[in-house]
């Protein structure tokens, strides 16, 4: 029998187990189940009448998930593994016939296993297929995506998903580049970024780490998809419940920040108005103004904790 404490430990593993606030008999969703740690350590607080549902759109992470959560046998607790977007949450719940959950948990973004298998494609360190999707089911890889979109789309996607400075010379090298030959593997992408990028620039963070980023999030709509869940999470959550955000850039961060303020303070009248007449109520309440970030700890033991940051919501 396993605990959640002998595997790889996530990012701010325990500050989102004790902020969901765990009920033994809660419905539970971890929207990210990813290696099935957070989800093994929910489980574990889980009696016999709970339930966990854990979704994935990574049929690897799923099946990760399920070696651990059945791995743990005490209290017969229960669990569904789910392989969809988060973005479906209102359906997946509803086609189960449960109508709300006492705690939803999102650790967004790509897992350990992704970044260090090379044939995902999503490390700038590892060769690979140009691939980065989550779901191997959908129709575009990042290879699609460098060799088809036009030059404009490329300066977008690595201005706005990768926040690259510069985003315009790397993508005009893109298109020179693939009229010659297509990007097939990852390394055929950085070596052109280090080729092109100035020197400067190479003496920071790898140069390739902002493309990277860009292209991930474009392949995976991973803003729509964070945009889609926080739409339907008001509807999701019981009286109390509680939904944790993981995020790892200041995108995603900005997007659940101004969510959370928004339901806390929806009221929508001019400053100058004596009274509310908009009727719009708060949703409930942010738990930490700033968010928790991680330990020096957690980020001595992995680089990527440094840029996390875990936002708690309380409905009312
Ligand atoms: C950072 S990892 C989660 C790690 C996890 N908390 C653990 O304990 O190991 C993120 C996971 O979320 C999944 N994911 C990202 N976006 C998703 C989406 N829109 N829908 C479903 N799964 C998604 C990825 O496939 C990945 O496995």
């Amino acid at each position: 029998m396993y605990k959640a404490s002998d595997y790889h430990i996530p990012v701010l593993y325990q500050e989102v187990i004790e902020n969901l606030a765990i009920k033994p008999d809660g419905f539970y969703v971890d929207c990210t189940a990813g290696g099935g740690a957070h989800s093994l350590g929910i489980l574990e607080q889980l009696s016999s009448t709970g339930l966990l549902i854990s979704i994935d759109q990574d049929p690897e992470a799923l099946a990760a998930t399920k070696l651990k959560l059945e791995s743990l046998d005490h209290n017969n607790t229960q669990f569904i593994l789910v392989h969809d977007k988060f973005s479906e949450l209102k359906d997946i719940l509803a086609e189960r016939n449960i109508d709300k959950v006492d705690g939803i948990l999102a650790d967004l973004g790509v897992s350990s296993h992704q970044i260090d298998t090379a044939r995902r494609g999503f490390s700038y360190r590892r060769d690979g297929a140009l691939d980065m999707r989550m779901n191997p089911n959908n129709p575009v890889s990042a290879a699609d995506l460098i060799n088809t979109s036009t030059e404009e789309d490329l300066v977008y996607i690595l201005k706005v998903f990768g926040e690259e400075r510069y985003a315009n010379l790397i993508a005009r090298s893109i298109v020179e580049k693939r009229n010659l030959k297509p990007f097939e593997t990852t390394m055929d992408l950085v070596e052109l970024i280090k080729s092109v990028m100035p020197a400067r620039s190479k003496r920071e963070k790898h140069p390739a780490r902002r493309t990277f980023q860009a292209l991930r999030i474009a392949v995976n709509q991973e803003l729509k998809e964070l945009e889609k869940l926080l739409e339907v999470i008001p509807h999701c959550l019981n009286n109390k419940g509680r939904v944790n955000l993981i995020s790892f850039h200041s995108l995603e961060d900005r997007i659940i920040k101004n969510k959370f303020q928004e339901w806390e303070n929806p009221c929508t009248c001019p400053n100058d108005f004596p009274i509310c007449v908009c009727g719009k109520k708060p949703l409930g309440k942010i738990i930490h103004r700033k968010g928790i970030v991680a330990g020096k700890e957690d980020i001595a033991k992995n680089s990527r904790a440094r840029s996390a940051r875990l936002r708690v919501f309380e409905m009312n």
